[in-house]
């Protein structure tokens, strides 16, 4: 199929201008690196034209090579080609910047000899953050422009900068005023009748690298980028560069970045990348569904819950009405919040500005009058059903008929919530993870009769809350909870059957997880887990009914971090020490119910906590409680931490083999029981046909 017309040209006097149109993004797919070879030998053979300018059409500049294109076979020119001539063209190009300019956008207008850009423009090499590295210069010539500490963080960090740092630091020449098009044909007649000259960033010296600054920006990436091989990989190729020819640099840079595509982590992330949008996209409603306008919103429960959620409703410059059934308890969760504001201004992310701002747009009541211009009304009460019966029937009453009524319940049924008011079409889940003002992941839950607007609405209201908003519909725990309930039993499981918590929190810290399940549990506190265990004891197997090793250790007054011992003991660090008196514990609870301790290896650990997940997730599945095997990718990483670069559960499940994982199914369906480890007809069908869940 021939290349769509991407590339324009604009002939004003002695300046041409190269328009690039290519929406979404203005990606450099291959129709736009062709365009852009094809401008240059316009504009090189014409020597009526003095200068060139790049500019884009549409939302933004160019916001990077085109994903899409890194799975197919790379197709002639490649942007190093595009970039080189830049470099080498012996007349001046401006690069005039909008929006973003990310990736080989960025290593465009860095091979360029100007760069103008609007106010609100935003610059970054984000490459890091999808397992790969800048390829086509970035590396070698950003930090002769903006020096190294700067470029180590841009780099390999895949920080953006804005455009005021971008011209203090030399990025850009120039931030534009007024037209972007006109400030750009401007600057270009300046730079005509100045003699034209030309500034080339491979001319210019490569900073002095400190070895100082390179081992601390290691040490940062590697916490803030746990098991990301690229922007290790990214600080090397900095260090690299500061002592190699220019040339042979920008040959080692390309071929290092080339290398990562190829890599699983960036596969992962990449996969990761498009099954967040696709997550955003709703199937079965009518496409040209809008959202609702949402001005102001009302919070019920002022409680751990409702507080994360308020502080996330004002960060998003909303106004917020906090309802509380006293004086005290609302009282309290106005104090918790000024608490979270508290410690971002201790941490340095909030000013006592912009806190007092948001406390002054937040609206502490008792009484649900008052509540005729509320819009959305999110409800996050107690998880009890009548409590929360009770408090829709009492919003349906004082809201206007338009609001809708979230509720916050991470495992009640919203229909049983939704025939408690008048208006089920307006009923839908918001279940925030806590702490709701920090955690990226929002299931938003589908009723069965929740209006297509008011899904479109609360989808939109993920994003402006700057969270991952993904659909789920009905189902016990919806999708993350409902997969993490099959890990936690089995971990509990293998307690019994003879592990140790550190053994079960290495295998699955090894494996990516940021903290394993019994840290987390003490940190949570054993109360709480006792709780939630009690709600869903009823629904348990009589194995999982009888596994009762979390109300020993409240029995023991081992609640977690709280009391200094939980599955672990905690001194005045609080690191999690392993505690003989949980092995004595466990090992009376063992003999109490005539399990013989087995030694457990770390294979069948991470086995059996995983491959439960993902036979569950199947499930999901056919309940259509998840649209796609990618929203559950998209659901694990920003919930609970499962690392980035393994792409999620069904991703990395697909990696590993279904049909791998189905004969481990059918061996610890003989081990543990037939109950919890039947492989899910899904499983079975694709691993017969030696297919995965994306193909
Ligand atoms: N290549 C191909 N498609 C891209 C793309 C890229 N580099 N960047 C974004 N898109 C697509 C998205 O898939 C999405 O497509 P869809 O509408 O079919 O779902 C669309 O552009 C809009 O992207 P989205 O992220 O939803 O919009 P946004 O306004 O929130 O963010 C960006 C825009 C450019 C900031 C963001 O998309 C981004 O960070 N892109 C990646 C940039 C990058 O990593 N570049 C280096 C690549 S090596």
């Amino acid at each position: 199929m021939a290349d769509p017309q991407t590339v324009s040209l604009d002939r004003m006097g002695p300046v041409l201008v190269a328009i690039v149109d290519n929406p979404p993004v203005n990606a450099l797919s291959h129709s736009v690196r062709a365009g852009l070879l094809a401008a240059l030998d316009t504009f090189e053979s014409s020597p009526q034209f003095k200068a060139l300018v790049i500019l884009c059409v549409g939302r933004t500049f160019v916001a990077g090579a085109d994903i899409r294109e890194f799975n197919q076979p790379l197709r002639e020119p490649r942007l190093g080609v595009v970039i080189d001539r830049l470099d080498k063209c012996r007349k001046p190009v401006l690069a005039a910047m909008h929006g973003t300019a990310l990736g080989g956008g960025l290593e465009v207008a860095l091979a360029c000899s100007y760069r103008l850009a609007t106010a609100d423009a935003q610059f970054g090499l984000p490459e890091v953050k999808l397992g790969l590295l800048p390829g086509s210069g970035g590396i070698v010539r950003l930090p002769r422009l903006v020096g190294l500490d700067l470029a180590l963080t841009m780099i390999s960090g895949g920080d953006r900068i804005g455009s005021a740092q971008a011209l203090e630091y030399g990025l850009i020449d120039r931030i534009a005023d007024g037209d972007l098009s006109d400030a750009a044909l401007a600057f270009a007649q300046e730079i005509v009748d100045a003699g034209g000259a030309i500034r080339r960033t491979s001319d210019l010296p490569f900073p002095a690298v400190d070895a100082a600054a390179l081992a601390a920006s290691r040490a940062a990436l590697a916490r803030k980028y746990r098991g990301l091989e690229a922007p290790q990989l990214a600080v090397d190729l900095i260090e690299m560069a500061a002592t190699t020819p220019f040339a042979e640099a920008a040959e080692k840079e390309y071929a290092a970045c080339k290398a990562l595509i190829a890599s699983p982590q960036s596969k992962a992330l990449r996969h990761l990348f498009a099954a967040e949008r696709a997550a955003g996209k709703i199937d079965g409603i009518p496409a040209e569904t809008r959202p609702r306008d949402i001005r102001k919103v009302a919070v019920v429960g002022p409680g751990t819950m409702g507080r994360g959620i308020a502080a996330c409703l004002l960060d998003a410059g909303l106004p917020v009405t906090l309802i509380g059934k006293d004086d005290e308890t609302l009282a309290a969760g106005v104090a918790g919040i000024r608490r979270l504001y508290d410690s971002s201004i201790k941490r340095g992310s909030l000013t006592e500005a912009a806190r007092d701002e948001r406390l002054a747009r937040l609206t502490p009541t008792t009484s649900y009058d008052g509540l005729g211009d509320v819009d959305l009304t999110i409800e996050a009460v107690v998880e009890e059903l009548d409590t929360k019966k009770l408090v829709f029937s009492r919003l349906d009453a004082a809201l206007p008929a338009r609001a809708i009524i979230a509720s916050n319940t991470s495992f009640l049924d919203i229909e049983a919530l939704a025939g408690a008011v008048g208006r089920p079409q307006n009923v839908a889940g918001m279940h925030f993870f806590n702490p709701a003002n920090v955690m990226k992941l929002l299931e938003n839950v589908r009723g069965a009769a929740t209006a297509p607007d008011v899904l479109v609405t609360l989808m939109d209201m993920g994003r402006k809350l700057r969270k991952l908003p993904v659909l789920v519909g009905r189902s016990e725990g919806f999708v993350a909870n409902r997969m993490l309930s099959k890990r936690t039993r089995e971990a509990q499981f293998l307690l019994q059957d003879g592990a140790t918590p550190q053994q079960v929190d290495r295998v699955l810290t090894r494996f990516g997880f940021p903290i394993g399940p019994f840290a987390l549990a003490d940190m949570a506190g054993m109360d709480i887990m006792a709780a939630t265990r009690a709600a869903r004891l009823a629904r348990m197997s009589p194995r999982e009914q009888g596994c009762s090793i979390v109300d020993e250790l409240v029995a023991a007054g081992r609640l977690g971090q709280k009391t200094g011992a939980g599955y672990y003991r905690y001194g005045d660090d609080r690191k999690p020490e392993p505690d003989p008196a949980v092995d004595e514990l466990l090992a009376r609870h063992r003999a109490a119910r005539g399990i013989a301790r087995r030694e457990i290896g770390d294979d069948e650990i991470l086995e059996r906590c995983l491959y439960a997940m993902v036979n569950e997730a199947e499930q999901i599945l056919d309940d259509r409680a998840a649209a796609r095997p990618g929203d559950i990718d998209v659901i694990w990483p920003s919930g609970f931490g499962w690392p980035k670069y393994l792409g999620g559960p069904m991703f990395w499940a697909d990696q590993i083999g279904l049909g791998t994982i189905k004969a481990a199914l059918d061996k610890y369906a003989g081990i543990v029981g037939a109950e919890y480890f039947t492989s899910a007809a899904l499983i079975e069908r694709l691993a017969r046909d030696g297919r995965g869940f994306f193909g």
